[in-house]
């Protein structure tokens, strides 16, 4: 099995993620930290540990992480007044409230403690602003060297979904985000929306998904058709009724690598252009400075990523 640790910001594609690490036979979720990004940090978790009781998964630790960002005194950002984010996760999930509680100790301590002490491999899979990892690192250098590999949704080339240049979970800390792309890590895999928008989850992939009958089944058709109801209001109509589920392909690539294409890139953070702050500048023309290479995921494979989801939602888990 192998082992990993999600950050998320739950959040309704952080939701599925949690769902398809916590139930996938291959993947041992070691536990799961909670940040400040789609909502305040108290509903992320709040709505991680909703996840994880519906599904029968309540003894995977949740440990609440950082309510700011790493460097900046507000959080997020200041936004635009049409923000798409309040409305496409709203505040809280539409599942029922919370049994299980959070743990005492918070996502940082936890990071480091777990790094600290592993005998194996725990990939870490960050799907939500950096500023946990960012903390983390920065409190325990060392980490970088013991972290084998960062499989991280966020980022953009083509576009972004805040601002025509930058990526939400980006944008909303990229201080954090260059002291994570520049610290060194020997691997890092990045699925920004260039490969999260070519494996569109439609609405009929949301029947299927009610149709399994499960509880996951279930929790995947709600929170997918929301993201979908509010997409189709601000999309163009060929890819109308369908809807990125960003989080959830990054833990599907540690289930079925091929899901997504990479290629490897030099990556780095903008921190300061007044148009351009949280753009992941990915060099595929070599221009910049030989900085470490990145596995950049521009391609994804729609029609795997959903059966994977249903085969593993199908189940019926003990
Ligand atoms: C990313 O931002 C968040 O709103 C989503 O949960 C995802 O992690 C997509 O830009
Ligand atoms: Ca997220």
């Amino acid at each position: 099995m192998k082992k990993l640790i999600l950050d998320v910001d739950t959040g309704t594609d952080d939701a599925v993620a949690v769902m398809l690490a916590a139930l996938h036979p291959d993947l041992d979720l070691v536990g799961v930290t909670t940040v400040n990004g789609n909502a305040e940090v108290q509903y992320c978790t709040e709505n991680t540990l909703r996840v994880l009781d519906v599904i029968g998964r309540s003894t995977i630790p949740v440990f609440e992480g950082l309510a700011k960002p790493f460097a900046r005194p507000d959080f997020p950002v200041p936004r635009r007044k049409d923000d798409l984010t309040d409305k496409i996760h709203g505040k809280y999930l539409d599942l029922p409230p919370a049994t299980s509680r959070k743990q005492e100790a918070g996502a940082v301590e936890f990071l480091i403690e777990t790094y600290r002490d592993a005998t194996d491999p725990i990939t870490l899979v960050p799907v939500a602003p950096l500023s946990n990892i960012a903390a983390a690192i920065t409190l325990h250098p060392k980490l970088v060297e013991m972290i084998p590999h960062l499989v991280i949704m966020g980022g953009g080339h083509l576009h972004g979904n805040v601002t025509p240049s930058a990526e939400f979970n980006i944008w909303a800390d990229p201080e954090a985000a260059n002291v994570v792309f520049s610290a060194g890590f020997e691997r890092i895999t990045l699925v920004p929306l260039d490969a999260t928008h070519k494996a569109l989850v439609t609405r009929d992939d949301c029947a299927a998904f009610r149709a399994l009958g499960t509880p996951a089944g279930d929790a995947t058709a709600t929170v997918v058709e929301h993201r979908i109801g509010v997409h189709d209001k601000i999309q163009r109509m060929e890819i109308a009724h369908s809807a990125p589920v960003h989080d959830a392909l990054c833990v599907a690539h540690l289930i079925q690598p091929d899901v997504i294409t990479t290629e490897p890139h030099p990556v780095a953070i903008e921190t300061q252009g007044a148009l351009t702050v949280g753009r992941t500048v990915i060099d595929v023309r070599r221009r910049g400075t030989d900085a470490r290479l990145v596995n950049v995921a521009f391609d994804a494979d729609a029609r795997s990523f959903v059966d994977l989801m249903l085969n593993t939602f199908g189940q019926k888990h003990g």
